[in-house]
């Protein structure tokens, strides 16, 4: 069985009309339908925008990012006198790797590409948290990843979560002083 999958065995691309999407198979048939259907004519909409991960030429994951915010009062590591009713963020619309690769390190390297996109846009426009919807079998993926979950919102079928930007950047800006 092949075991973790080096990051430099993975790259990113934008998806485009040239992609081929048809191989792909993740565990949700929702993502699956999302992917093959409607994930280029929402970006072409500009509702999402989605990146194709690869790993020898072959599609083993996707992520979809859209703008979004995040009620003040569901987080609880927000500013103590913060005057609005929500905070800005970026959320993963979808996350997906396929079946035969799953727990191999490429959501991870999707996350952390999801992560990377952010930061760009934080060095532009306010936006404090990147957000998701976590299917309930899928919240142990984002809490080792560092995701807090809305506990107001743990009974929903999707599960609110959010994690802080500021302090990964933080972190960054002490790693490059070093
Ligand atoms: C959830 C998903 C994206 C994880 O991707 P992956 O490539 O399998 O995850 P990774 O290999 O990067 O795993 C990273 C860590 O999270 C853990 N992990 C992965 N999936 C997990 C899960 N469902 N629950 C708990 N932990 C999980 C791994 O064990 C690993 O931990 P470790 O570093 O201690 O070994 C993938 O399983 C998937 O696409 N599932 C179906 C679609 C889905 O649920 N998408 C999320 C929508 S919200």
């Amino acid at each position: 069985m092949l075991s973790i999958i080096q990051d430099s065995e993975l790259f990113i691309e934008s998806l485009d009309k040239r992609h081929d999407l048809s191989f792909f198979s993740c565990s949700s048939s929702e993502l699956n339908d999302f992917l093959k259907n409607d994930a280029l004519s929402d970006q072409n909409n500009m509702i999402s925008r989605t990146s194709l991960c690869f790993w020898k030429g072959e599609l083993v994951g996707f992520v979809a990012l859209i703008a979004d915010t995040i009620e003040a009062r569901a987080v609880i590591d927000g500013l103590e006198h913060y005057e609005y009713r929500k905070y800005p963020g970026v959320k993963i619309a979808r996350l997906a790797v396929d079946f035969r690769f799953e727990r191999k390190g490429i959501g991870t390297y999707l996350l952390l590409a999801a992560i990377g996109k952010t930061l760009s846009i934080c060095e532009n426009i306010g936006c404090r948290y990147i957000l998701v919807d976590s299917k309930k079998n899928s919240i142990g993926f984002y809490e080792k990843n560092g995701f807090k979950l809305v506990e107001k919102y743990k009974n929903r079928e999707f599960i609110p979560m959010y994690l802080n930007m500021q302090p990964v950047i933080a972190e960054m800006s002490l790693e490059n002083n070093e």
